[in-house]
């Protein structure tokens, strides 16, 4: 492998896979859901995730309006769904209606849960900061929504039973591949 290093740094995404994530919102009667890969957990205590979004969105205005968002994870079997949500705005269409979502019931928040979610996050905005062209959204976790055949012991994913979509940049998604799994404990690990 050959080395180079460039200061033309571009559009970035050397970093990737990254798992694709549905993020919904709701207000003023309207509904929305947008694709977000760049997202992570931020605190255990409180519960923080932050999620990047651009404010050119539809949905953007829609979580300042509500202060609220929802984080759904979903499985490789809804790839196709997650390329037309991303690749639609709800500016023009219901997309709930046009790619048939299915809901199920949120608990703390107005926010969609999609129904196909093995995961979910419920949050309460707390924080809108803007960082270059997207905006750092941090929100507090109220509710977590989880498939429980989904996850084996520990609240780890079960990658027999789910598999998660990861994006690779360039329209392509992948999966994980069962067999690829080592468990490294890092009390051993952090003394050899
Ligand atoms: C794979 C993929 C990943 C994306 N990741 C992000 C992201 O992290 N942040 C963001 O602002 N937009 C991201 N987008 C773009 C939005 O999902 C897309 O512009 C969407 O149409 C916005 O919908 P809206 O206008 O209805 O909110 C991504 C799109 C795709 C297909």
């Amino acid at each position: 492998m050959t080395r180079v290093i460039s200061e033309d740094v571009g559009r970035f995404s050397q970093h990737y896979p990254k798992l694709a994530t549905i993020v919904t919102a709701q207000a003023k009667g309207k509904e929305n859901a947008m694709v977000v890969v760049w997202h992570t957990s931020i605190s255990f205590k409180p519960p923080l995730y932050g999620i990047s979004v651009s404010p050119k969105r539809f949905t953007y205005q829609l979580i300042v309006d509500s202060k609220e968002f929802g984080v759904n994870f979903l499985p490789f079997e809804a790839a196709e769904l997650i390329a037309s949500v991303g690749g639609s705005s709800g500016q023009n269409i219901d997309k709930f209606q046009r790619f048939n979502i299915a809901k199920a019931k949120s608990v703390k928040t107005a926010v969609p849960i999609l129904e196909a979610a093995y995961a979910a996050y419920e949050c309460k905005l707390v924080d809108d900061r803007g960082y270059g062209d997207h905006r750092w959204l941090v929100g507090e976790i109220v509710a977590v929504h989880m498939m429980t055949e989904a996850f084996a012991p520990e609240e780890i994913l079960d990658l027999n039973k789910v598999s998660p979509v990861l994006y690779l940049g360039n329209e392509l998604y992948l999966t994980s591949a069962e067999d690829k799994i080592r468990r490294l404990d890092r009390q051993v690990y952090g003394r050899r």
